[in-house]
């Protein structure tokens, strides 16, 4: 079984990926985190869980809803990372997680995708190219990847360096506490009240007031209301202004070409 979560689709993208070439059935898990509905999941097939990355770990609401989850059946875990890049610690806190569930850990895979944190200048989005030159890679090294699933064996990333872990443990709770704000969101005139950004919200965050987005104080900067508004109505302070709207969706035709070529 594949679980995931996606905020602007990369992450859903490979989590759905890997469910065909694997014949297995996947789970979005924003309702379920939601509603912080922890029914039972079970599957004779491995878990396979897939996630985004903030500040160098999983999001930290995902960390939380799956510690809290039963899993039945398989006791086999794999975890798939999307990040801009730097995964930093995400595999050894998952590892740890389910060590302490008592489950095999078979590691984790790191896959680069296009950056989505479009509120914040320390990441710059990527040009055009670059973004689809990441995507086509990404789409490659899934071979490896559901191969090694598939065979029961291992993933293997990079090795973590003890520094990193010293640095983002103290350093995580403080950059989110203080950086992830909501506090400079707000919608322009193009908003059609639609309630999208709402509904997408893994932390209820946005309550629809006169069809208007009202936000409020728990927010973990996800960018799943501004990346899908389908106004592009959403602003964060000025930062954002001008600013290309990163959703995974815009990109599917370099997938589609690359079926295209192959066939
Ligand atoms: C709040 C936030 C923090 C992020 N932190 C990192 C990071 O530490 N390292 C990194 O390489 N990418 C980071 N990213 C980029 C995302 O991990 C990456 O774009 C991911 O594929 C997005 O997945 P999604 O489209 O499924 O939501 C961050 C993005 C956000 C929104
Ligand atoms: S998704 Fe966009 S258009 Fe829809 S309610 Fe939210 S801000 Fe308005
Ligand atoms: S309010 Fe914050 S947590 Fe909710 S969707 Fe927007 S960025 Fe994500």
């Amino acid at each position: 079984m594949i679980l995931y979560f996606s905020a602007t689709g990369n992450t859903e993208f490979i989590a759905k990926e890997i469910a065909k070439r694997l014949d297995d059935e996947c789970l979005n898990l924003l309702e379920r985190i939601k509603n912080d509905d922890h029914a039972i999941l079970h599957s004779e097939k491995p878990f396979i869980i897939c996630a985004p990355v903030y500040v160098c770990e999983m999001p930290r609401f995902m960390s939380k809803y799956l510690r809290e989850q039963n899993f039945t059946g398989s006791k086999d875990v794999y975890f798939i990372f999307t990040s801009g890049g730097y995964c930093g610690i995400s595999g050894i806190l998952a590892k740890s997680m389910f060590k302490k569930k008592k489950m095999n850990y078979h590691g984790h895979a790191e896959v680069t995708m296009p950056r989505n944190y479009v509120a914040n200048d320390s990441y710059p989005m990527l040009e055009k190219q670059e973004v689809e030159e990441r995507i086509t890679k990404a789409y490659q090294e899934l071979d490896t990847i559901t191969e090694s699933i598939r065979t029961g064996g291992k993933l293997t990333a990079r090795h973590v360096f003890l520094f990193e872990t010293l640095i983002t443990v103290p350093f995580n709770p403080i950059w989110c506490k203080y950086k992830l704000t909501a506090k400079e969101f707000h919608v322009k005139d193009s908003c059609i009240g639609c309630g999208k950004c709402a509904k997408l919200c893994p932390l209820n965050n946005i309550k629809m007031k006169h069809k208007k987005p009202i936000w409020h104080n728990q927010c973990t900067h996800c960018m799943a209301c501004i990346g899908n508004c389908p106004t592009e109505a959403i602003e964060y302070g000025t930062i954002t202004k001008e600013k290309e709207r990163y959703n995974f969706g815009k990109y599917r035709y370099v997938i589609k070409n690359l079926k295209k070529n192959q066939k």
